[in-house]
Protein backbone atom coordinates (compact mmCIF):
# COMPACT_ATOMS: atom_id res chain seq x y z
CA UNK A 1 0.00 0.00 0.00
CA UNK A 2 2.77 2.69 1.05
CA UNK A 3 3.86 3.44 -2.18
CA UNK A 4 0.58 3.46 -3.89
CA UNK A 5 -0.66 5.61 -1.21
CA UNK A 6 2.11 8.23 -1.91
CA UNK A 7 1.23 8.31 -5.04
CA UNK A 8 -1.96 9.05 -4.52
CA UNK A 9 -0.97 11.96 -1.66
CA UNK A 10 1.21 13.50 -3.64
CA UNK A 11 -1.79 13.54 -6.15
CA UNK A 12 -3.69 15.58 -3.18
CA UNK A 13 -0.86 17.90 -3.39
CA UNK A 14 -0.70 18.69 -6.88
CA UNK A 15 -4.52 18.92 -7.24
CA UNK A 16 -4.29 21.46 -4.10
CA UNK A 17 -1.75 23.59 -5.86
CA UNK A 18 -4.01 23.26 -9.31
CA UNK A 19 -6.64 24.55 -7.41
CA UNK A 20 -5.34 27.76 -5.83
CA UNK A 21 -3.87 28.50 -9.12
CA UNK A 22 -7.08 28.15 -11.09
CA UNK A 23 -8.07 30.90 -7.92
CA UNK A 24 -5.96 33.07 -9.10
CA UNK A 25 -7.23 32.92 -12.95
CA UNK A 26 -10.40 33.94 -12.19
CA UNK A 27 -10.69 37.01 -9.13
CA UNK A 28 -14.79 36.12 -9.28
CA UNK A 29 -13.91 32.86 -8.60
CA UNK A 30 -15.67 32.41 -4.93
CA UNK A 31 -18.50 34.14 -6.36
CA UNK A 32 -19.74 32.07 -9.22
CA UNK A 33 -19.29 28.56 -6.90
CA UNK A 34 -21.54 28.53 -4.12
CA UNK A 35 -22.83 25.73 -2.81
CA UNK A 36 -24.54 26.67 -0.05
CA UNK A 37 -26.89 23.82 0.24
CA UNK A 38 -28.70 22.77 3.78
CA UNK A 39 -26.55 24.97 5.74
CA UNK A 40 -28.56 26.24 8.88
CA UNK A 41 -26.05 29.26 9.37
CA UNK A 42 -28.63 32.18 10.00
CA UNK A 43 -29.20 35.21 7.84
CA UNK A 44 -27.14 37.24 10.37
CA UNK A 45 -24.31 37.16 8.70
CA UNK A 46 -24.33 39.07 4.99
CA UNK A 47 -22.16 37.65 2.35
CA UNK A 48 -19.43 40.42 2.74
CA UNK A 49 -18.17 40.51 -1.00
CA UNK A 50 -17.01 44.37 -0.01
CA UNK A 51 -14.15 42.98 1.98
CA UNK A 52 -13.41 40.18 0.06
CA UNK A 53 -12.82 42.62 -2.93
CA UNK A 54 -10.42 44.72 -0.30
CA UNK A 55 -8.21 42.05 0.11
CA UNK A 56 -8.36 40.14 -3.64
CA UNK A 57 -5.17 41.71 -4.30
CA UNK A 58 -3.40 40.70 -1.25
CA UNK A 59 -4.85 36.96 -1.91
CA UNK A 60 -3.64 36.79 -5.59
CA UNK A 61 -0.03 37.63 -4.50
CA UNK A 62 -0.24 35.45 -1.77
CA UNK A 63 -1.79 32.63 -3.54
CA UNK A 64 1.50 33.71 -6.39
CA UNK A 65 3.92 33.45 -3.86
CA UNK A 66 2.46 29.84 -2.44
CA UNK A 67 1.90 28.23 -5.80
CA UNK A 68 5.55 29.05 -6.87
CA UNK A 69 7.18 27.27 -4.09
CA UNK A 70 9.22 24.06 -4.98
CA UNK A 71 7.83 20.95 -3.43
CA UNK A 72 9.91 19.38 -1.25
CA UNK A 73 10.65 15.66 -1.25
CA UNK A 74 8.70 13.37 0.44
CA UNK A 75 11.46 12.62 3.48
CA UNK A 76 8.53 10.64 6.32
CA UNK A 77 6.44 8.42 5.54
CA UNK A 78 2.53 7.79 6.05
CA UNK A 79 1.06 5.66 8.35
CA UNK A 80 -2.54 4.69 9.35
CA UNK A 81 -3.97 7.69 11.31
CA UNK A 82 -5.49 6.59 14.63
CA UNK A 83 -6.79 10.27 15.80
CA UNK A 84 -10.06 10.52 16.79
CA UNK A 85 -11.21 12.71 13.74
CA UNK A 86 -11.20 10.10 11.53
CA UNK A 87 -14.80 9.76 12.95
CA UNK A 88 -15.19 12.39 10.56
CA UNK A 89 -13.99 11.09 7.37
CA UNK A 90 -17.17 11.37 5.56
CA UNK A 91 -18.89 14.57 6.37
CA UNK A 92 -16.02 16.13 5.77
CA UNK A 93 -16.41 15.73 2.29
CA UNK A 94 -20.05 16.00 1.90
CA UNK A 95 -20.19 19.69 1.54
CA UNK A 96 -18.01 20.44 -1.46
CA UNK A 97 -18.06 22.27 -4.63
CA UNK A 98 -17.94 21.59 -8.41
CA UNK A 99 -14.70 23.08 -8.07
CA UNK A 100 -13.67 21.35 -4.83
CA UNK A 101 -14.92 18.25 -5.45
CA UNK A 102 -11.68 16.59 -7.48
CA UNK A 103 -9.40 17.36 -4.63
CA UNK A 104 -12.41 16.05 -1.72
CA UNK A 105 -12.15 12.86 -3.92
CA UNK A 106 -8.91 12.33 -3.57
CA UNK A 107 -8.71 12.73 0.09
CA UNK A 108 -11.93 10.84 0.61
CA UNK A 109 -9.56 7.66 -0.54
CA UNK A 110 -6.40 8.32 1.69
CA UNK A 111 -8.35 9.91 4.61
CA UNK A 112 -7.47 7.81 6.99
CA UNK A 113 -3.51 7.95 6.00
CA UNK A 114 -3.40 11.79 6.23
CA UNK A 115 -1.66 12.77 9.59
CA UNK A 116 -4.22 14.18 11.81
CA UNK A 117 -3.03 16.26 14.88
CA UNK A 118 -3.78 18.85 17.08
CA UNK A 119 -1.09 20.26 19.59
CA UNK A 120 -2.29 23.09 21.38
CA UNK A 121 -2.31 22.76 25.21
CA UNK A 122 -5.17 21.74 26.86
CA UNK A 123 -7.89 24.34 27.62
CA UNK A 124 -9.42 24.35 30.92
CA UNK A 125 -13.04 25.86 29.26
CA UNK A 126 -12.61 23.52 26.30
CA UNK A 127 -11.84 19.97 27.44
CA UNK A 128 -10.59 17.31 24.60
CA UNK A 129 -11.12 19.92 21.43
CA UNK A 130 -8.46 18.00 20.33
CA UNK A 131 -11.53 15.28 19.44
CA UNK A 132 -13.36 17.54 17.41
CA UNK A 133 -10.76 19.83 15.39
CA UNK A 134 -7.36 19.35 13.97
CA UNK A 135 -5.14 19.58 10.84
CA UNK A 136 -3.48 17.31 8.70
CA UNK A 137 0.03 19.03 7.41
CA UNK A 138 1.68 17.36 4.27
CA UNK A 139 4.18 20.07 3.86
CA UNK A 140 5.35 21.77 6.80
CA UNK A 141 8.49 21.54 9.53
CA UNK A 142 7.54 18.41 10.98
CA UNK A 143 5.70 17.20 7.60
CA UNK A 144 6.48 13.79 5.86
CA UNK A 145 7.38 16.33 2.80
CA UNK A 146 9.60 18.58 5.24
CA UNK A 147 9.82 22.36 4.47
CA UNK A 148 10.85 25.23 6.17
CA UNK A 149 9.57 27.77 3.99
CA UNK A 150 5.91 26.98 3.64
CA UNK A 151 3.22 24.56 4.95
CA UNK A 152 0.72 23.05 3.16
CA UNK A 153 -2.51 20.91 4.43
CA UNK A 154 -6.07 20.29 5.83
CA UNK A 155 -7.78 21.68 9.09
CA UNK A 156 -11.01 20.18 9.64
CA UNK A 157 -13.56 20.87 12.68
CA UNK A 158 -16.51 19.27 13.52
CA UNK A 159 -20.21 20.61 13.64
CA UNK A 160 -20.99 23.04 16.20
CA UNK A 161 -17.68 23.62 17.47
CA UNK A 162 -15.48 26.78 17.91
CA UNK A 163 -11.72 26.45 16.91
CA UNK A 164 -11.11 29.42 19.43
CA UNK A 165 -8.97 32.71 18.58
CA UNK A 166 -5.50 31.76 17.84
CA UNK A 167 -2.48 34.25 16.26
CA UNK A 168 0.64 32.98 14.56
CA UNK A 169 3.36 34.59 13.24
CA UNK A 170 3.01 32.88 9.52
CA UNK A 171 0.41 34.26 6.72
CA UNK A 172 -2.04 31.91 6.27
CA UNK A 173 -4.50 31.02 3.29
CA UNK A 174 -7.66 28.40 3.62
CA UNK A 175 -9.58 27.92 0.89
CA UNK A 176 -12.76 26.02 2.14
CA UNK A 177 -13.22 22.57 0.30
CA UNK A 178 -16.41 21.49 2.45
CA UNK A 179 -18.75 22.98 4.61
CA UNK A 180 -20.21 26.99 5.42
CA UNK A 181 -18.66 28.20 8.77
CA UNK A 182 -18.22 31.74 10.31
CA UNK A 183 -15.05 32.84 9.91
CA UNK A 184 -14.10 36.13 12.21
CA UNK A 185 -10.91 38.06 11.63
CA UNK A 186 -9.49 40.78 13.96
CA UNK A 187 -13.57 40.75 15.17
CA UNK A 188 -14.64 40.83 11.49
CA UNK A 189 -17.41 38.05 10.94
CA UNK A 190 -18.40 36.72 7.64
CA UNK A 191 -20.16 33.56 6.11
CA UNK A 192 -18.27 31.13 4.38
CA UNK A 193 -18.48 29.07 1.51
CA UNK A 194 -16.91 25.90 -0.38
CA UNK A 195 -14.55 27.29 -2.69
CA UNK A 196 -13.77 31.12 -1.01
CA UNK A 197 -10.28 31.97 -0.16
CA UNK A 198 -9.58 33.50 3.13
CA UNK A 199 -6.14 35.33 4.12
CA UNK A 200 -5.15 35.88 7.74
CA UNK A 201 -2.46 38.09 7.77
CA UNK A 202 0.76 37.74 10.07
CA UNK A 203 -0.13 37.58 13.80
CA UNK A 204 -3.94 38.80 13.13
CA UNK A 205 -6.35 36.90 15.64
CA UNK A 206 -8.63 35.15 14.09
CA UNK A 207 -11.33 32.34 14.72
CA UNK A 208 -14.08 29.58 13.30
CA UNK A 209 -17.11 28.62 13.84
CA UNK A 210 -18.88 25.89 12.31
CA UNK A 211 -23.04 24.85 12.74
CA UNK A 212 -24.02 21.60 11.47
CA UNK A 213 -21.76 21.03 8.38
CA UNK A 214 -17.93 19.89 9.61
CA UNK A 215 -15.90 22.13 8.03
CA UNK A 216 -12.71 20.69 5.70
CA UNK A 217 -10.34 23.29 4.48
CA UNK A 218 -6.70 23.59 2.32
CA UNK A 219 -4.70 25.69 4.47
CA UNK A 220 -0.81 26.61 3.56
CA UNK A 221 1.69 28.69 5.63
CA UNK A 222 4.03 31.78 4.31
CA UNK A 223 6.33 34.01 4.88
CA UNK A 224 9.27 34.78 7.53
CA UNK A 225 8.50 32.50 10.11
CA UNK A 226 6.39 29.03 9.64
CA UNK A 227 7.88 26.94 12.38
CA UNK A 228 6.58 29.01 15.34
CA UNK A 229 3.39 27.04 16.53
CA UNK A 230 -0.13 28.82 16.82
CA UNK A 231 -1.24 30.08 19.59
CA UNK A 232 -4.59 30.56 21.59
CA UNK A 233 -4.98 34.20 22.99
FE1 LIG B 1 -4.57 30.28 11.69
Amino acid sequence: MSKELDIKIRKIIDEAIKLLNENNKDSNNYEKDHNDSNSNIGDHLIHNNEFDKDINKEIKEEIARVTSSVIPEQTGSFEKSTSPLLRYAESSTLHGSKETEPLLGLIREVFDYLPWKYNYEEREDKKNLGSYMGWAELIGPEAPYKSDDFCLGFTLISPYTLYPEHRHPAIELYKVLSGTAEWTLEGVTSKRVPGEVILHPSNKIHKMQTYDQTLLALYTWSGNDVVTLSEYV
